[in-house]
């Protein structure tokens, strides 16, 4: 930038002659080379970056103008010329600190936060009343892993997340007896480990693990959308085909149905369930895909909730807590279906898994179409019925990577 006329420093009180100009400019950048050189000695050099500087942090005396936002010109500034000027261009803006309330109020705090359950879940259920957002809002997908261990197919996630900054956050809930500092997490999972507790398979800690999850994700308020994932799961397509099946739904994607045997209505019984039915009683995959709204109904119901967490025993509350809750009071919204591909054909207590030897590019098109079902989506036909699917071993991930160039397309 270069400085007008120095003579008439349109910007200065008349009475501010040049030779006190120069004089205030000098001392102004003796001070500023004291500050920083302060501010040096006492940050750890190792973080210490001038792409990052943050000028709040010195010690400037208070009568000095705030310092210009382009550091490398006044990090070895011509005290003699009076291009020096550049430092005082805008004074109306040095008397208008920047602004934080508002950015301060919606920064989310760091996935492994200090929130005990009530005060996480507390925090999670407020929601604004006014619907329009005073500034600019970019929608994200939360992709919530819930997970014994490390999120072993992370690879794959990398290539499905490269070039998507911006429009996703990642959770991971593991359990915490598993030794996190024995596995090098990938770059995008990195830091996203949420405070997690001890879930047993079938009982109800796994409902309180889901609403764990999702009360962190909806911390951020740019989380729209919500995904409940296992370690075992893929994407089955692209990053830009799943957010924008996601983001453009009118509803959400929580499997509900009745099922009259022993492994649904069966498992049913009214003392355990007061203020439930059997005509209310529902089924589902726990693996859902929610929208805010039905992620702040979860996280904040105290009324179904409780019921089923009374359930000590293995009440599979993870097939039947939502599912019988959305049904209950959500049901017009749902798409009654969820977005993940599990194939139960071969019976039994644990669905198909997919070895590596299983993993083709026939089976990765053949999951992507359904296996030819079609499916409603904003009250059309489509064909695209499911965007993720498990179950794969960590075994078959070298596979995986192998063919999903091929079909899946994705960015990188
Ligand atoms: C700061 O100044 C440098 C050198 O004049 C210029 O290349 C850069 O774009 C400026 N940065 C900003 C943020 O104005
Ligand atoms: C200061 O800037 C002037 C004019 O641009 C130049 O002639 C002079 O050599 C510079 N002085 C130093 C110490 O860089
Ligand atoms: C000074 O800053 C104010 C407020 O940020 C801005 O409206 C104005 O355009 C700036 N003036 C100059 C000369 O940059
Ligand atoms: C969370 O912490 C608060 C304050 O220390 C305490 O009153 C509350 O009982 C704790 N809740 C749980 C579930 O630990
Ligand atoms: C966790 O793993 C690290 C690295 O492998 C090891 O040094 C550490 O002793 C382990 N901690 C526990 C509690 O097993
Ligand atoms: C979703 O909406 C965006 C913009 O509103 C549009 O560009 C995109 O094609 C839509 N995607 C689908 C799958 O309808
Ligand atoms: C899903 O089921 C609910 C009842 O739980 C029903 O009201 C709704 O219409 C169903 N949605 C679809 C898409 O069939
Ligand atoms: C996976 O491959 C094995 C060995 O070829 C085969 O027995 C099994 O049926 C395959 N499973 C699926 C789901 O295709
Ligand atoms: C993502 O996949 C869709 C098909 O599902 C394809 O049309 C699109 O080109 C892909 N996007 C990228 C960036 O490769």
């Amino acid at each position: 930038m270069k400085a007008q006329d120095p003579n008439s420093p349109s910007f200065f009180p008349k009475s501010f002659n040049l030779q006190r100009h120069h004089h205030y400019l000098l001392s102004h950048f003796l001070l500023f080379v004291f500050g920083l050189t302060l501010g040096v000695v006492h940050s750890n050099l190792k973080d210490f970056s001038f792409g990052s500087l943050q000028f709040a942090q010195f010690p400037f005396s208070p009568m000095s103008p705030p310092p210009p936002s382009n550091i490398s010109k006044t990090l070895m500034p011509n005290a003699t010329s009076p291009t020096i000027s550049v430092v005082a261009t805008n004074a109306s803006a040095s008397s208008s600190p920047p602004r934080t309330g508002l950015k301060d109020y919606l920064k989310p705090p760091k996935a492994f936060h200090d929130m005990n359950n009530s005060e996480l879940l507390w925090r999670a259920s407020m929601t604004p009343r006014i619907p329009e957002y005073p500034f600019h809002l970019v929608p994200k997908v939360a992709f919530m892993f819930l997970t014994r261990g490390p999120v072993v197919l992370a690879p794959f996630w990398e290539k499905f997340f490269a070039g998507h900054q911006g429009l996703y956050s990642i959770y991971v809930h593991s359990s915490p007896s598993y030794n996190h500092s024995s596995y090098t997490e990938t770059p995008v999972f990195r830091g996203r480990r949420i405070p997690s507790q001890e879930v047993e398979w079938g009982k109800v800690s796994l409902i309180e693990a889901e609403r764990r999850l999702l009360a962190n994700a909806l911390l951020d308020i740019s989380n729209q959308r919500f995904v409940l994932l296992s370690e075992a799961c893929i994407p089955l397509y692209n990053f830009s085909t799943v957010y924008s099946y996601l983001m453009n739904s009118t509803q959400t994607f929580v499997e509900v149905y009745d099922d009259p045997s022993g492994v649904g209505r069966g498992r049913y019984e009214l003392s355990d369930y007061p203020g439930i039915t059997i005509d209310q009683w529902r089924k589902g995959s726990q693996w859902f895909q929610a929208d805010r709204d039905l992620a702040l109904e979860f996280v904040s119901d105290r009324k179904y909730f409780p019921v089923f967490m009374k359930c000590k025993d293995y009440c599979f509350a993870d097939e039947h807590y939502l599912p019988t809750f959305v049904h209950m009071k959500f049901g017009a919204k749902n798409a009654n279906r969820t977005l993940t591909w599990v194939d139960w054909e071969k019976g039994g207590p644990h669905p198909t898994e997919y070895k590596s030897e299983n993993v083709t590019a026939e089976l990765l098109s053949d999951l992507r179409n359904g296996f030819g079902r079609k499916c409603e989506y904003n009250g059309r036909s489509t064909d695209v019925c499911f965007l993720f699917a498990r179950k794969f071993p960590p075994t078959a991930l070298d596979n995986l990577l192998k063919f999903a160039g091929e079909i899946i397309h994705f960015n990188t």
